[in-house]
């Protein structure tokens, strides 16, 4: 399992494509402006990925820049459905909180949907408390210091 950040701009957009369909339904139906969010990300965020065999088998997208709070976001986390239940999203996370660590952060946070039964099981197995109510999703947080 190869663990890497990209920083080429086209190669953060095409792999948020391609993981678009880890999604159930794919991001880039569900998002309202799927592009200028993947540019945004590009920019300002920071994008690791995880390959096997060759394979992009997931990614994490987080933003470890607000040094006013010192709390890192996680906007995306997703493993391909042949590549799940095998570590790669606990490699993922593990290498996103190290970085915002390394960033100066001292909390990292994420948005999830209450009925992301999968994901919801995955951030509690990670140490991940709840930190508000959105709706229909949930604020979850992790401390890093
Ligand atoms: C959530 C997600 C990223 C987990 O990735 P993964 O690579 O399969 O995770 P891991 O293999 O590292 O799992 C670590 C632990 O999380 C928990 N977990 C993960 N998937 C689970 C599932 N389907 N059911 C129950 N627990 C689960 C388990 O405790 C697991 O440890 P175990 O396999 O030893 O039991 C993946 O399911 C995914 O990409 N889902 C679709 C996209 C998505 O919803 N992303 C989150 C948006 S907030």
């Amino acid at each position: 399992m190869l663990v890497e950040e990209l920083t080429q701009r086209e190669s953060i957009v095409n792999t948020w494509n391609h993981l678009s369909d880890a999604y159930q339904p794919p991001l880039s139906t569900r998002l309202e402006d799927f592009e200028s969010y993947v540019e945004r990300i590009a920019q300002n965020g920071t994008t690791f990925v995880c390959k096997e065999g060759g394979y992009l088998a997931g990614g994490i997208a987080v933003y470890a820049n607000d040094t006013a709070s010192k709390t890192a976001f996680v906007t995306q986390l997703a493993t391909m459905p042949g590549f799940r239940r095998k570590g790669i999203g606990t490699v993922l996370i593990a290498r996103a909180c190290d970085y915002s660590k390394a960033k100066g952060m001292t909390s990292i946070k994420l948005e999830v949907r209450k009925n992301n039964k999968r994901a919801m099981a995955f951030y509690k197995s990670k140490d991940f408390i709840f930190d508000g109510d959105n709706g229909d999703t949930v604020y979850l947080v992790r401390s890093l210091v």
